[in-house]
């Protein structure tokens, strides 16, 4: 089973209307909700690819009801813990002549409810993946991904590790089977503007060297590196296509290699690559459909 861990799942409200006035009265033309965080994207795309996989993390209120019926719905279990007070934020999204998001600071998280997903990844066995993806909301523990992955530590559980800075470093020393930072989230990491795939691979093996198994650093339109825990490096250009929304690209990436890296990391990649660019080019999130066709398009040659 592969868990993913959305810490402040939100409803994304998106509205659509031409034009945005601020201080009057707006009236949107079109309205839809999405189910955000980077680990239900994460969850929602390998359920496309065919896998096995909950979510975890927490919920409050009736929006926190809504959005595990929305994310059941997209064939992902959920085990998600309900806080008693609060509820699960609303992130407003207003797609006008300019784009504005208004992100809600989601409900507080006491100790009973953080003790209780300690316990919730007692329950992983080996065998099982834990994604640690995203931010960490500000009534949480900084550290709360090294402490779970400490936790994690005593059994054969894989991590796949996607977040900011010392989030995702400070899991290093507990050998992450894959870390996915983007090509600007690792210049941020050392300090340095990697601008070409020489300085993304020395700094992939920086990672490496600091305990990361696999590193997959992803590059936007301009493709995907991955550095296998062999010390090979292989590239992967972008598909081309329109991009419509690159939002959850990423998260993308990262469910299409975990769903992949069974039939070895060539493959991984590739599934990675074709999942990453299958969201870039729709309007949600990546389906089943539009990978299948990418996979295709690359030739099966090197599947
Ligand atoms: N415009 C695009 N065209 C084709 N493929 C894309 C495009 N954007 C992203 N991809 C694919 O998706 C992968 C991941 O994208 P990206 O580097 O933007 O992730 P990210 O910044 O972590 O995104 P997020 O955090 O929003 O999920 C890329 O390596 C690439 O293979
Ligand atoms: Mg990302």
């Amino acid at each position: 089973m592969i868990y993913t861990l959305t810490l402040n799942p939100a409803i994304d409200y998106n509205m659509e209307l031409p034009q945005l006035k601020t201080g009057g009265v707006n009236r949107s033309a079109k309205e839809y909700i999405r189910y955000g965080g980077k680990g239900i994207n994460v969850s929602a795309v390998l359920a496309q690819l065919g896998e096995d996989t909950e979510a975890l993390g927490f919920i409050a209120g009736a929006t926190g009801d809504r959005l595990e019926e929305g994310v059941r719905a997209m064939g992902v279990k959920t085990g998600f813990i309900k806080l008693k007070r609060g509820m699960t934020r609303i992130n407003v999204k207003l797609h006008a002549d300019t784009e504005t998001e208004i992100n809600a600071a989601g409900p507080e998280i006491d100790d009973a409810a953080l003790g209780e997903l300690y316990a919730k990844t007692d329950e992983l066995r080996d065998g099982d993946t834990a994604v640690l993806a995203g931010s960490v909301p500000g009534s949480l523990p900084r550290d709360i991904y090294e402490r779970i992955a400490e936790r994690l530590s005593d059994r054969d559980i894989r991590i796949a590790a996607d977040a900011e800075k010392e989030l995702l470093t400070a899991v290093l020393k507990y050998r992450p089977f894959v870390v996915k930072p983007n090509i600007h989230e690792l210049s941020a990491i050392f300090g340095v503007d990697i601008a070409d795939i020489p300085a993304a691979e020395k700094y992939a093996r920086e990672l490496q060297k600091m305990g990361a198994k696999n590193v997959l650093v992803s590059m936007g339109g301009d493709g995907a590196l991955l550095l296998d825990e062999d010390g090979d490096t292989h590239f992967r250009a972008a598909f081309s296509g329109r991009a419509v929304n690159t939002v959850g690209a990423g998260d993308s990436m990262l469910a299409g290699f975990l769903a992949g890296v069974g039939k070895g990391y060539e493959y991984a990649l590739l599934l990675g690559t074709a999942a990453g660019a299958a969201t870039a080019f729709s309007e949600g999130l990546a389906d089943k459909r539009m990978i299948d066709e990418l996979l295709e398009r690359s030739g099966g040659d090197e599947i």
